[in-house]
């Protein structure tokens, strides 16, 4: 199997600066060099240069800039699928995924979805409380939300009971609506705590793999208790500890199930040390099977 890794430094999806350094930030924390030590072919095809920001148009912030960029994401993440490899996207903000997520689709229309994060970015342009559209990228996946978001995804959208969100913890009432009106399988924290993370992840691996046998993981490290990344611009309290995160990813790993991850939200202007980009290539090798022994 083949990695293939891009990266795409665009901030343009929320209000922080920061956040377009991700990838240099991820690659000076190792995550190259970790790749090589699980995989004998990785390819690291470099970063994507953004589009200019475009300010408002159309009640999108910076909209122009981030279709522009993202409709290179998905092509790139497409080709990567097609020649059989296991694409990497590395951000830049939660918006890179509008990318992704159109790429994986494109390329099998029953793709399954992981929402690994403290948000479940359902918003669209109507219900958001920020106007940023790092909030909106999964609404958009699944066809819903501003036409011009929605254009990106030229091979169909994602089948909404094809998506499991984990670790959602900061919902906004737009979004509760859609969870509902959608029935989209979202394992919160209270439910993890009540369950333990081994439980939960034993479910929702069992009810994607009813459903398909590949699976997208999104993979924002806002996910994270906020105590645990400073390096990242909407810390949220009360989320999965790094330990909960790597069983998590573990069983994944194990699962067999995922074909292409986002490693997203990473903000080094924010962070002590990179200590963040450091959990997210440690976390990143557990999802691709690192073993201790
Ligand atoms: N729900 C909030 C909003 O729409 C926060 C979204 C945070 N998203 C993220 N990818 N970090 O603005
Ligand atoms: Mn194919
Ligand atoms: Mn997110
Ligand atoms: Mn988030």
């Amino acid at each position: 199997k083949t990695i293939s890794v891009i990266g795409v430094p665009m901030h343009f999806g929320q209000g922080i600066g920061g956040v377009d350094l991700g990838p240099q930030a991820l690659r000076h924390a190792g995550f190259i060099d970790m790749l090589k030590t699980l995989y004998t072919t990785v390819i690291d095809k470099g970063d994507i240069v953004p589009s200019t920001a475009s300010g408002k148009e159309d009640g999108l912030q910076n909209g122009r800039a981030i279709v522009e960029t993202t409709n290179e994401v998905r092509d790139q993440v497409y080709e990567m699928l097609t020649e059989g490899a296991l694409p990497i996207t590395l951000g830049g903000d939660h918006s890179i995924a509008l990318g992704t997520l159109a790429g994986v689709v494109k390329h099998d229309p029953n793709v399954g979805v992981i929402w690994y994060d403290a948000h479940p970015d359902l918003n669209t342009d109507e219900t958001s409380p920020s106007g940023n559209i790092h909030g909106m990228p999964l609404a958009a996946g699944l066809g819903i939300g501003h036409e011009r978001l929605k254009s990106l995804f030229t091979g169909g959208f994602i089948k909404p009971e094809n998506v499991v969100l984990i670790a959602a913890r900061s919902i906004d009432e737009g979004e509760k609506k859609l969870i509902r009106e959608h029935g989209i399988q979202t394992y919160t924290m209270p439910y993890i705590n009540e369950k333990g993370m081994a439980a939960v992840m034993q479910e929702a691996i069992a009810y994607l793999r009813a459903k398909t046998n590949r699976v997208h993981i999104s993979f924002d490290v806002d996910s994270l208790d906020a105590r645990e990344v400073v390096g990242t611009g909407t810390r949220v309290a009360a989320g999965p500890t790094y330990r909960e995160t790597e069983l998590a990813f573990e069983m994944l790993a194990k699962s067999e199930l995922i074909t292409s991850i986002d490693v997203v939200e990473v903000n080094p202007l924010l962070d002590e040390q990179n200590k963040t980009a450091e959990i997210a290539v440690a976390l990143t090798a557990s999802l691709l099977g690192k073993t201790y022994l």
